[in-house]
């Protein structure tokens, strides 16, 4: 069988962190492996690579996303912000603060998944209690901080 030469490349236009990208990629091609290996966006993070564990949510026009999940051709047309775009959004960016301040960070490999979940979360419910944010987060592990800071960064936000 000859194989078309394009049969497994997908011409990807898509915004990342308000720059617009258009990049041929394999179609098999993670939406994650996309913005760490093509754009080299290293700040998503890959722990379980099943999605399980949430360290490399992203936005997806707007909504989280496991991007270990998604093809990064599911992107086509779309925007994706990932945590190096909260220097765009000053509220994520005072989120991101906030954890800093509640030393809500050890090793920190699970944080940008959590801040992307929590701001999310927050534009969701911006009332949300602790009872609330942790339902709202029960897709991302974190194995250090037992999670209690996590929360009370995130209750603190809006104080
Ligand atoms: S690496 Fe994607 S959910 Fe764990
Ligand atoms: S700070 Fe290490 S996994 Fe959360």
């Amino acid at each position: 069988m000859i194989i078309p030469e394009n049969w497994d490349y997908f011409d990807l236009t898509v915004r990342v962190n308000g720059q617009d990208y258009r990049e041929r990629i394999p179609t098999h091609l993670r939406l994650l492996d996309f913005l760490r290996d093509v754009l080299h966006l290293t700040g998503t993070k890959e722990v379980c690579g099943e999605g399980e564990c949430g360290a490399c949510t992203v936005l997806l026009d707007g909504m989280t996303v496991n991007s270990c999940l998604v093809l990064a051709v599911e992107a086509h047309d779309s925007e994706v912000v990932t945590i190096e775009g909260v220097a765009e959004d000053e509220d994520i960016a005072a989120l991101q603060q906030v954890y800093i301040d509640h030393h809500a960070i050890q090793c920190g490999y699970c944080t940008p998944g959590f801040v992307l979940s929590a701001a999310a979360l927050l534009r969701d419910e911006p009332e949300a209690d602790p009872e609330s944010i942790r339902k709202g987060l029960v897709g991302n592990f974190c194995r250090c901080t037992g999670y209690q800071k996590i929360v009370q960064a995130i209750s603190d936000f809006r104080k």
